[in-house]
């Protein structure tokens, strides 16, 4: 399993900068913080895009189903004014470039491949053939879509995956080694002690998401997670040491 520091920041540094964009990687980085996850889609035309959400209402000034609009159409967007006004103007970013960026700065990424409403297969095929020359970033692939995640064993052989989950079921063991998944991505309010102890117990990697509170970020690490996905960088390098 790639080694991933203990603080990753969560569609970058979020709290203090829009999710998704260039931007919020950089401010991650003046965090202290040197890995971010992001959510990476396709557009109409099959490039592949960061945005989190179905629909573009929320965080730019388009409207409808991303996958309605080519990436020309897309990139004429404000991704960053609904924010705030310092970020006017920043756009939606195309994989590549978000990469060339990571590289720049040293940075690595937790790619978490999100179909949205996209074809899921060709979405990952997408990721794969952008990703799989790249050796100047460090990646670490993965997904909710358990198709995807199967998939991406025989697409990247070279690149881990995890298995994203809210709710860890029941069958969890048999499902992860079905996948040939290489960590477990959970909801941190799942997480318990004994829970902990159990997945970490079968050499599974833990990794977790959204803390935003130090005191329970210093419980989970104490149980055996890995890292912790924040919005917050800022604040959780003031109590715990991000590991480069
Ligand atoms: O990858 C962790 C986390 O980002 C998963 O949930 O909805 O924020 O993409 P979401
Ligand atoms: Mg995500």
């Amino acid at each position: 399993m790639i080694r991933v520091p203990h603080i990753v920041a969560h569609r970058g540094a979020s709290i203090e900068a829009p999710e998704n964009t260039i931007a919020a990687f950089r401010v991650a980085q003046a965090r202290g913080v040197n890995w971010i996850e992001c959510d990476v889609t396709l557009s109409a035309d099959d490039q592949c895009v960061l945005i989190h959400d179905d629909t573009l209402e929320r965080t730019t000034n388009g409207s409808g189903p991303i996958h309605h609009h080519d990436l020309a159409t897309l990139r004429n967007l404000d991704a960053g004014a609904w924010f705030s006004d310092i970020y006017k103007g920043e756009r939606i970013p195309t994989l590549s470039e978000t990469l060339d960026t990571l590289a720049a700065l040293g940075m690595g990424v937790n790619l978490e491949i999100k179909p949205s409403g996209c074809d899921a297969m060709k979405l990952a095929r997408e990721v794969a053939r952008e990703i799989a020359h790249r050796k100047d970033v460090p990646i670490l692939l993965s997904s909710f879509d358990q198709d995807v995640v199967a998939i991406m064993d025989a697409l990247c052989p070279d690149l881990d995956c995890g298995w994203l989950v809210e709710d860890i079921p029941a069958d969890w063991k048999a499902e992860y080694a079905r996948l040939k998944a290489s960590a477990l991505h959970v909801d941190h309010k799942q997480l318990t002690a004994e829970k902990c102890a159990e997945i970490t117990g079968d050499n599974v990697p833990l990794i977790c998401y959204t803390v935003n509170d130090p005191d329970r970020a210093r419980d989970l690490l104490s149980w055996g997670v890995s890292s912790i996905i924040t919005d917050n960088p800022a604040l959780m390098t003031t109590v715990i040491p991000p590991i480069r």
